[in-house]
């Protein structure tokens, strides 16, 4: 079932709608038309409560003011980092905003991820409801203008499936994301430290020392506190004293996956405490690892007090600085050639 209401202003002048998709099992994916967000994703947990999983705000005003954090977001054009804000296509360079240090960060403060989304349709019979914008030629800096959707899709096993689908009348760049932090205890319960991680990854992306921005180089994960490829706790390793979580300030890295561009698990999540268990799957080259290192003390949903490391992240993307680094497969996309890709939380019980 699919619902629909009116939250009120961005404070911009743009009224802001709320999608609610309900299956069968009560578990609900709520989704707003400002940056095509994931507002809630409400699960029945062992004991029989209904739990939030996701980080958020009850108003749209909110998310502006904290523009920084991205909770539950749909990133574009690029999500990430891109060293210097400058990248080469077709032998042009495009200069975008620096607004991370020297950097562009997922793709600046003309992101989609900040940007009214019209509704373009509602499947009732799929539980499904695509969002589309156009993100016009240089608005990001990026070449040519782009109509991007993304469709959520709540299925009858609590998967929330997200696909994106974009095309450009230029040469440019593709890399979509979305930035829900998890918290499995529920979005009010505070420091995840003690919910347990399994990453389907041998090796990550190391960061130079200042700007969060990988190097280059491709290094396993054994013997680091990065190596998740058995289930372990977050906060185990999250302030190790290591280069790499030392430059981070905890965990905030891109790992590498390996499918090939097929939809394959890339995490497992679970909290023993409500017995929620979240499976993430995607067809992206790497996910982002990313511990809420820089979440301040404030208000969020229904009175929940936010902070660092309320909440976990897993966003599917190409490495950070691919665009720039030829170690790396790169999000270019040709004119008039269609981006899609495709990323699923599912959650269940243990
Ligand atoms: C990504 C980055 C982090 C941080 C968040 C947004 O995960 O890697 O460093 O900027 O986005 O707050």
């Amino acid at each position: 079932m699919i619902t629909r209401k009116n939250i009120g202003t961005d404070g911009r002048g743009n009224n802001v709608e709320l999608f609610t998709l309900t299956n069968g099992n009560d578990t609900q994916a709520k989704i707003s038309t400002l940056g095509a967000t994931l507002v809630s994703f409400l699960f029945r947990d062992k004991t029989g409560t209904m739990r939030d999983v996701v980080l958020g705000y009850d108003d749209p005003v909110s998310y502006l003011d904290n523009k920084g954090l991205y909770f539950g977001a749909t990133v574009g054009r690029c999500a990430n980092r891109i060293a210097n804000a400058k990248v080469v296509i077709d032998g042009t360079e495009y200069t975008l905003e620096a607004n991370n240090d020297t950097n562009n960060l997922h793709s600046g403060s003309n992101g989609v991820s900040h940007k009214m989304w019209e509704p373009e349709s509602m499947d009732e019979e799929q539980n499904a409801l695509t969002l589309k914008i156009l993100s016009k030629d240089l608005e990001q800096g990026f070449p040519g203008n782009m109509t991007i959707k993304v469709t959520f899709t709540l299925d009858e096993e609590d998967a929330l499936r997200i696909a994106y689908e974009a095309v450009s009348d230029k040469d440019t760049i593709a890399n979509m994301t979305n930035h829900s932090y998890f918290n499995l205890a529920g979005d009010d319960a505070g420091y995840i430290g003690s919910q347990k991680l399994k990453l389907y990854a041998d090796s990550f992306t190391p960061l130079a020392p200042v700007g969060s921005v990988p190097t280059g180089e491709i290094r396993s994960v054994e013997n680091t506190p990065l190596d998740f490829r058995d289930f372990k706790e977050i906060g185990q390793g999250i302030e190790d004293d290591y280069d790499q979580i030392r430059y981070a300030k905890g965990y905030d890295h891109n790992f590498i996956l390996d499918n090939k561009g097929n939809l394959a698990l890339m995490a497992e999540a679970v909290c023993e405490d409500t017995g929620i268990h979240l499976y993430a799957y995607t067809d992206c080259p790497g996910v982002q690892l990313y511990t809420g290192n820089f979440i301040h003390e404030h208000k969020g949903k229904n009175g929940a007090v936010y902070g660092e490391r309320h909440g976990f992240c897993l966003e599917s993307q190409y490495v950070p600085n691919a665009v720039n680094e030829p170690a790396f497969l790169a999000p270019f996309l040709k004119a008039n050639q269609i981006y899609s890709s495709v990323t699923i939380y599912k959650l269940a019980l243990d």
